[in-house]
């Protein structure tokens, strides 16, 4: 019999679930939100009781051993987000994951790997994918609007942490040397975009080159409450060749003044260009713009209802929309039962080898070949 419904637990009860996830889950009315996991039992407690989930906890084993539980929402700080999506893998759940499912391109794979080999389906946060102006270009771009692609260029940028006093988590990765500017924006920031560069150019990458700066010498780091010296990436830009006759270029940073959230997308090919623009201004939060050959001014076009969620508009925030799209988008696919799978650990995986051979990049101040960076451990 074809399941037609859905059992989810949400794991991390903080302001990204409250705002995106469990307000997507609850959006879809295929899935059943049944439980709320987060170490601080009484966060969950509480969250659980305003969005009216049945079952609350702090012990994620509780989720792990029911076997009525489908799949494992892991929207968690980053400390968490590898253990848990691996011990769901390893429980049979299909797994959505926060970014990065790990730091290390690695260890992405595995997980990737152990999915693959329980017959189970992964989803990484990767937002903005799920923009219904990124989904329509891609269609687009699919049937041959763009034509032979040459030039991709991917921003993610705006200015949340340009004031030194906003609080900033620490790089979670260390750079090798404290006079060395440690990963921030790249990882944190750039992923979406970097995604979204190889699922519309769709040609494997083999070089890199680029580098990052620290601006904002001192902030407000989050745990302690007191202003240090952070040297981190907060701008960074980078230049990609791929095997196809393709150049890219992406560019992300948080001190570069524009709204939210601050991602544009370009594409350039032998037929037709393509422009989506995810930033909230004049209350709409996307935007997608195309030109011909033949017909070169750019104009706006209207995105087709098909692309949207349930009572979706471009007048609703994007956090909801894109998100809730991307939850529409895994209840298809695993209701759906077919192959198809985007956007999922194994695409987290490149995305995340593409950061790792940025930084190698930046370090050694040369290009980089992306083979340089291994695929799988012991390689
Ligand atoms: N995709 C996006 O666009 C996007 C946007 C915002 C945040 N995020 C990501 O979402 C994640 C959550 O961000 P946030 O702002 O909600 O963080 P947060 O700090 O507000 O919440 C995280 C919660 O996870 C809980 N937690 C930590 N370890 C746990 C564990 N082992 N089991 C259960 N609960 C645990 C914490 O107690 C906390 O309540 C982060 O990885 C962040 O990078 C993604």
């Amino acid at each position: 019999m074809t399941q037609e419904q859905l059992t989810v637990a949400v794991a991390g009860a903080g302001r990204w679930a409250d705002r995106a996830h469990i307000p997507g889950w609850q959006r879809d009315p295929r899935v059943n939100l049944v439980a709320l996991v987060d170490t601080d039992r009484k966060l969950a407690e509480e969250m659980a009781q305003r969005f009216g989930i049945p079952h609350a906890t702090d012990d994620v084993r509780e989720v792990l051993e029911d076997a009525s539980v489908d799949v494992l929402d892991v929207a968690t700080g980053n400390d968490a987000h590898f253990e848990l999506s691996m011990a769901a893998l390893e429980a049979g759940k299909h797994v959505l994951c926060e970014k990065p499912v790990h730091h290390d391109a690695r260890e992405t794979r595995r997980a990737a790997d152990l999915a693959a080999a329980n017959g189970l389906k992964t989803k990484l946060g990767f937002t903005f994918r799920y923009a219904p102006a990124i989904q329509y270009a891609k269609d687009l771009i699919d049937e041959g609007f763009v034509g032979d692609v040459y030039v991709f260029n991917g921003y993610e940028q705006n200015s949340q942490w340009i004031d030194p006093a906003t609080p900033l988590r620490q790089a979670e990765q260390p750079a090798p040397d404290e006079n060395e500017i440690a990963v921030s924006s790249i990882e944190g920031y750039g992923a979406p975009i970097i995604d979204i560069m190889h699922w519309w150019v769709d040609s494997p990458l083999t070089e890199v080159v680029g580098t990052m700066r620290n601006f904002v010498p001192e902030r407000m780091v989050r745990a302690t409450g007191l202003r240090q010296r952070m040297n981190i990436d907060d701008g960074d830009m980078w230049i990609c060749e791929f095997e196809a006759p393709t150049i890219a270029s992406i560019q992300s940073s948080y001190v570069t003044v524009g709204n939210y959230p601050g991602i544009e997308a370009r594409i350039y090919g032998s037929e037709g260009a393509i422009i989506v623009r995810l930033v909230e201004e004049a209350g709409i939060c996307q935007t997608i713009r195309t030109a011909t050959k033949n017909s070169v001014e750019f104009v706006e076009r209207s995105i087709p209802e098909r692309y949207y969620p349930a009572g979706g508009s471009d007048r609703e925030e994007w956090p909801s929309l894109f998100y809730s799209n991307l939850i529409k988008d895994f209840t298809d696919e695993i209701l759906g039962g077919g192959e198809v799978n985007q956007g999922d650990f194994a695409q987290g995986a490149l995305v995340q080898r593409t950061i790792n051979a940025f930084e190698r990049a930046a370090r050694e101040r040369r290009w980089v070949a992306l083979s340089e960076v291994p695929e799988l451990a012991g390689v």
